[in-house]
């Protein structure tokens, strides 16, 4: 069978222009002006053409809290958000760190057939900091990277081990960099919002020790490495010295970092607190520039779903992240590029293109011969976000309210419509 899709404005790496996709067997077999010959068309005309969001950074929570969410109802909220591929961190229940759980999760991403799920390794067992994974038969079953996030990995040797086993299977270690020693209950950032709200902070140097521990390991042992969800700004000139190095550091950034700081944690609701904490305007505008020459490689979500109960409590208390999904694509078309920050191909190959090098996926750009991957958005239409609307069974944005311009109408996956959103309503 062949699928076109006509008369959009097709996203290519350096330039956007209106092209007719002709796809067959989950491949782009042929791009350009009026093909036809098709068993399905789909009219893209007045929409943009986008290669399917890769989005490296996602929390699933299957299996062990499908309270918060499972992989069914990640992955809808994934297509949802023009989203085809997830890589999902293991800090499940049992946490990620044997062969066994890859298989799970990746059995599990089969029956729910919508996007594809592409399951993180644990660094260390349990994700307890301590001893080493089952790092080798994890790569085999199917593991496309390893982390401890969540937490990071504080004992350096152990680490140090890591990074070198990790390079001989060809995987990276995705680092969530957070000095845990130096942390002291900090639930935000340290600062003047901080002591307004009598919530105990966490400084910079949080996560910035933690970052430069992971660039010194990977410098001397001259491995890989990739930095997740960056929020400071010394955090940044420390990543792009190192790139001007040599170092091979590559890093992520979230929406919730280049668009809000903690002005937004004065009314305790507890939707803003996620770890690392949302920091200062200084912060926010050293993120974007950081995204602009190239310092920060990826847009992520770092899709944090939880249930109420975990939110409805006291700020102290409340379980750190934030539910991203399904407002990604919005959130960085709006405040990155209609801003005049990015162009629209600038944009995708933060969300699309450079996960896919970094994790040496399929996927990641519209071209002949490529895996048809792919989501269909109306970049003129505008609305509220609301996330009691989700299907992500984690509520937990503090987005709600905020107008956004950017609708998802189809995600396609392999050839295949897995959203339409016609249908949804
Ligand atoms: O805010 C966060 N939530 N940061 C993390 O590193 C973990 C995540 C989670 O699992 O909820
Ligand atoms: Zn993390
Ligand atoms: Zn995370």
């Amino acid at each position: 069978m062949k699928t076109l899709i006509k008369n959009g404005s097709v996203v290519f790496k350096d330039c956007v222009k209106k092209n007719d996709i002709l796809i067959e067997n989950g491949k782009i077999i042929a791009l350009g002006e009026e093909i036809s010959g098709a068993d399905e068309v789909i009219d893209a005309a007045g929409k943009t053409v986008i290669p399917g969001i890769i989005d490296m950074h996602v929390h699933l929570r299957e299996p062990g809290f499908e309270g918060k969410e499972d992989i069914a109802s990640g992955s809808l909220a994934a297509v949802a958000g023009g989203v085809t591929q997830v890589c999902c961190m293991p800090n499940t229940n049992p946490v990620c760190d044997n062969a066994v759980v890859v298989n799970y999760i990746i059995n599990r991403a089969k029956e729910a057939d919508l996007c594809k799920v592409r399951p993180i390794g644990a660094i260390t067992r349990g994700e307890a900091g301590e001893s080493l994974s089952d790092i080798g038969k994890m790569a085999k079953a199917g593991a496309v990277a390893l982390s401890d996030d969540g937490k990071s990995v504080m004992n350096s040797l152990i680490m140090r081990l890591a990074m070198e086993y990790a390079s001989d299977f060809n995987l990276k270690c995705l680092c969530h960099c957070e000095d845990l020693s130096l942390v002291d209950g900090g639930v935000v950032n340290e600062g003047y919002n901080s002591t307004l709200c009598g919530l105990k902070g966490q400084l910079r140097a949080v996560e910035d020790i933690m970052i430069s521990r992971d660039i010194c390991l990977a410098q001397s042992l001259s491995v890989p490495v990739h930095i997740c969800h960056v929020s400071t700004y010394s955090g940044v000139e420390i990543i792009r010295a190192a790139k001007k190095n040599g170092v091979q550091v590559t890093a992520e950034t979230c929406p919730h970092y280049f668009i809000l700081t903690d002005d937004i944690i004065t009314n305790f609701d507890t939707y803003t607190k996620v770890s690392p904490p949302v920091r200062e305007e200084r912060d926010r505008q050293a993120i974007i520039e950081g995204l602009k020459d190239g310092t920060l490689d990826c847009i992520v979500t770092d899709h944090a779903p939880h249930s109420k109960k975990d939110k409805e409590v006291e700020y102290n208390l409340a379980a750190f992240g934030m539910s991203g999904l399904e407002t990604s694509f919005a959130l960085s078309y709006t405040y990155l590029v209609k801003s005049g920050i990015l162009t629209l191909p600038q944009l995708m190959c933060k969300m699309s293109y450079n996960p896919a090098k970094v994790l040496g996926l399929e996927g990641g750009e519209i071209k002949v011969g490529g895996v048809a991957d792919l989501a269909i958005v109306d970049i003129d239409a505008s609305y509220e976000i609301d996330g009691e609307k989700f299907y992500s069974k984690g509520k937990n944005t503090p987005f709600n309210g905020y107008k956004v311009y950017g609708k998802v109408c189809y995600t396609i996956v392999d050839g295949k419509i897995k959203f339409d959103l016609s249908k949804m309503q």
